[in-house]
């Protein structure tokens, strides 16, 4: 179920309704369970997202590194919160849970593949930078 999602997502973007019930009905299950696995698991996105999806790890030991105030610096430089996509439909942003990289932590995630560890107010400035 969850690498059938993963694909659908990757190849439409973000998990809609019909995708979430057609992904169910391929693997023979019911709609709920795939909802279920589609609503519970942060990588899912059952809303459209913007073309870079940084989801900042928000959990303790990112917290105590830094990731409260990266999470404010991120809100600021593209002006929107958490949950949210720029007009533009460049950024979103998310929060992510533990990502077991606690021991590179502060940490984020773009687009659900790529790990930036370490991070610092200026890395973060560089990701963005990067992604435009
Ligand atoms: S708490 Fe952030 S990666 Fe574990």
């Amino acid at each position: 179920m969850m690498g059938a999602l993963r694909i659908a997502q990757n190849e439409r973007g973000w998990l809609k309704p019909e995708i979430i019930e057609y992904v169910a009905d391929y693997l023979e299950m019911p709609a709920i369970a795939a909802y279920e696995v589609a609503t519970f698991y942060n990588m899912y996105d059952t809303q459209p997202v913007g073309r870079h999806k940084i989801t900042l790890c928000t959990n303790l030991p990112c917290m105590l590194m830094g990731a409260g105030e990266l999470g404010e610096h991120l809100k600021e430089k593209l002006g929107i919160g958490f949950g949210q996509t720029t007009e533009d439909g460049r950024y979103t942003l998310k929060e992510g849970e533990c990502m077991g990289a606690c021991g590179d932590a502060p940490m984020c995630l773009h687009n659900n593949h790529v790990m930036h560890t370490h991070l610092t107010s200026e890395k973060v400035d560089e990701l963005l930078d990067k992604l435009k």
